[in-house]
């Protein structure tokens, strides 16, 4: 599917949606977003722009109206899309389960009626190494490792979402989706003018490192350092943004032809621990990070990371790019970011 074909990214003003919809431009599509922003700044619009050096079509509006979403679809011929968009706090998730339920579950379902009706049938869904909960045993997952209990009602929300998709599917044969199940993304476009720019305080460490650094934040805890790990602290698989966006056009290139519902871990089959992220990015940075130990954060999984190899073999990707590269990235995001607002 090329350049002719356009691409519906809901949620393509976020973090990982702006950077995949950069991708799709550069390998040939035509994106139009669809974001309520309550989890991104209409700022990134021009800045996405200015990266791919042509208008992006962008309407600002929710997956859970239905209304808007007809309109959407009988004004543009989608030949597939990418479904980002759902709330994703962990913390928030937990304190406020109706709202996650809510809009999560339904805006897929919304969706999914309307792609029905105009014969959209191709899905691209944005789902989350949570649903395999605390891995039992091996804790280099692949997608046959048995689903766990996922740490948050965000998690449970994926896992669900992923059975609708399967029931959806089993419907409707005719309808081609392809999960990814994301590590933890981290880093922001080389250019530095798009990166991971969360509402208020940030939960996941990267953005909380970079604020940090910065001086916005105070000082980095570091949740635990008494796991069963060779440092401590826990153990993640963190994923280039960049990497992860390519991961969805080999996705809809995957899609060209009639395909079974498919699963596909993101992420670079390498496990990475709290300190050892602090250590790459205080090289990135070139200063020491004001961090210190705290106690564990509850729903913590102790280790997880990727096996890979099934998007290798079946989508034709693997990631490229290390975590130095993203570290470096994100912080010169930060320092761009701030340099543009003390200019404002
Ligand atoms: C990583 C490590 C923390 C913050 C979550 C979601 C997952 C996905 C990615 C959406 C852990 C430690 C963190 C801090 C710390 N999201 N940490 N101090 O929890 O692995 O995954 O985000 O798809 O679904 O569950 O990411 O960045 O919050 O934590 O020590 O201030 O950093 O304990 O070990 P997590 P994270």
């Amino acid at each position: 599917m090329k350049k002719t074909e356009k691409i519906l990214v809901t949620g393509g003003a976020g973090y990982i949606g702006s950077h995949t919809v950069i991708e799709l431009i550069e390998q040939g599509y035509t994106p139009v977003i669809l974001d309520n922003f309550s989890n991104a700044h209409p700022s990134v619009i021009p800045l996405m722009e200015a990266i791919a050096g042509e208008p992006i079509l962008m309407v600002q509006g929710d997956c859970n109206d239905s209304e808007l979403l007809r309109n959407l679809f009988s004004e543009h011929d989608f030949s597939g899309v990418i479904h980002f968009a759902a709330f994703k706090a962990v913390g928030e998730s937990v304190a406020n389960p109706l709202k996650y339920y809510q809009n999560n579950l339904f805006s897929l379902i919304q969706l999914l009626r309307v792609m029905e009706e105009f014969k959209v049938t191709k899905l691209v869904f944005s789902s989350s190494c949570t649903v395999y909960g605390t891995p039992v045993g091996a804790t280099k997952v692949d997608e046959q490792t048995q689903l766990g209990v996922p740490n948050s009602p965000y998690g449970w929300t994926k896992l669900m979402c992923e059975q609708i998709l399967r029931d959806a599917v089993i419907a409707n044969p005719k309808l081609q989706v392809i999960f990814l199940r994301y590590f933890n993304p981290i880093g922001a476009h080389p250019s530095g003018k798009i990166g991971e720019f969360p509402q208020g305080v940030p939960n996941n460490i990267l953005p909380y490192m970079t604020q940090t650094a910065s001086g916005i934040l105070p000082q980095l805890t570091v949740y635990g350092n008494d796991y069963p790990t060779p440092d401590g602290t826990c153990i993640r698989d963190y994923i280039h943004v960049c990497d992860l966006a390519d991961a969805h056009i080999c996705a809809l290139d995957y899609l060209s032809v009639p395909r079974e519902l498919a699963v596909f871990n993101i992420g670079t089959g390498t496990g990475v621990s709290v300190l050892e992220l602090i250590a790459a990015f205080e090289q990135a940075t070139g200063k020491p990070l004001n961090w210190k130990f705290g106690p564990r954060r509850v729903g913590d999984v102790v280790k997880i990371y990727a096996d890979a190899q099934s998007a290798a073999e079946k989508m034709n990707w693997k990631a490229t790019r290390t975590v130095n590269d993203a570290v470096r990235d994100a912080w010169k995001w930060e320092q761009n970011r701030l340099a543009n607002e003390n200019r404002n």
